[in-house]
């Protein structure tokens, strides 16, 4: 089943597009990272997708109902964390809860039940008689997960759940969804410009101007840009471009750094060279694609605003084990 489909989704402030004609396909119980810089649309799509803004054209679908025809189905079906804190700071988690409790129309009893659950899920039990001004961020954030699951979601939608927290704290955001989604099986919206949290993704999408520039799996996307960049020096360089071409297929390109090389899986090479090119290497180095790389390619220009971290793409596949 498809837990989220848009065809064609535009919506416009004023005559400017914030998504311009967007088509996205999710898979249930997938993890789908919406990756773009500031003013991207990302919000704007989320807004859409969950009911609370009218797409301008094009029509969405999420768990199955059409978000403008059937928004009372929509919203039964997903929780949202926004990308504004909407927590009362006067209350406490527990109260904080209650309140969420009472718009899903839980009744006391099962509301207390499922409160108790979700502080025990994202390890917030000991703090729930604890007003929510005296949460650190991370606290916070994690006790908006616990609010947006409350109503026991199919798919949930998160804005940006991490920015603003230190890697730390970010992992253990990442623990909490992912072992959400290994247990309850549940669809996984978020938006981010981190370039490392593509790692927990099944799929992305890169977006920009209110487009998707392209999607994927973490591992199309890095083949779409291909290699890895090796730069070598070896006793000749002359000497190794041509043991290079002979030996190994390889067509190396001079440069003031050394031989520069494109190759699918550099780690593999390096040994090889070393061993098999008949001439003594000095230095070498070895640097896998980023998405900056991928956004570069695909748009001619770096993410803006990203984030502090130079995630690679070599490392994304890691969220997938
Ligand atoms: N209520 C609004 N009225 C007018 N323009 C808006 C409104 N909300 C957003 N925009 C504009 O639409 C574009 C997309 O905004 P949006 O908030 O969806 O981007 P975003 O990707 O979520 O950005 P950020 O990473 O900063 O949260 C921006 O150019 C923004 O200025
Ligand atoms: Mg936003």
């Amino acid at each position: 089943m498809t837990a989220i489909l848009a065809e064609g989704l535009y919506a416009y402030y004023g005559t400017t597009p914030a998504v311009n004609g967007l088509d996205l396909t999710v898979a249930d119980g997938a993890t789908y990272g919406f990756l773009g810089p500031n003013g991207a649309g990302k919000t704007t799509t989320i807004s859409m997708l969950t009911t609370l803004l009218k797409p301008t054209a094009g029509r969405a679908e999420v768990a199955g109902f059409d978000v403008a025809a059937r928004p009372a189905e929509v919203r039964r079906r997903i929780g949202i964390v926004f990308q504004e804190s909407t927590l009362d700071m006067d209350l406490t988690a527990v109260e904080n809860l209650r309140f969420q409790a009472d718009l899903c129309g839980l009744t006391r009893r099962a509301a207390r039940a499922a409160i108790s659950g979700m502080l025990d899920m994202m390890e917030l039990t000991e703090r729930g008689d604890t007003p929510v001004r005296q949460f650190s961020t991370g606290l916070r954030r994690r006790l908006e997960i616990a609010r947006g699951l409350l109503g026991n979601p199919r798919v949930l939608f998160l804005d940006e759940p991490t920015t603003g927290l230190d890697a730390q704290t970010r992992a253990a955001v990442w623990e909490h969804l992912n072992r959400l989604r290994r247990e309850e099986g549940i669809t996984v919206f978020f938006t981010t410009h981190q370039l490392e949290e593509a790692e927990h993704c099944d799929r992305i999408a890169i977006f920009d101007r209110g487009k998707v520039i392209t999607e994927g799996s973490p591992a199309e996307l890095k083949s779409i840009i291909g290699a890895d960049r090796v730069v070598l020096r070896t006793e000749d360089d002359a000497r190794a471009a041509g043991a290079l071409s002979e030996r190994f297929g390889l067509v190396a390109e001079p440069t003031p750094d050394g031989l520069r090389l494109r190759v699918s899986d550099g780690a593999t090479l390096v040994p090889r060279l070393c061993t098999d090119l008949g001439l003594a290497v000095r230095s070498v180095t070895v640097t896998s694609p980023t998405l900056d790389d991928v956004f570069l390619h695909h748009t001619g220009t770096t993410i803006r605003e990203s984030g502090s971290g130079a995630g690679t793409l070599s490392n994304i596949g890691e969220g997938l084990r």
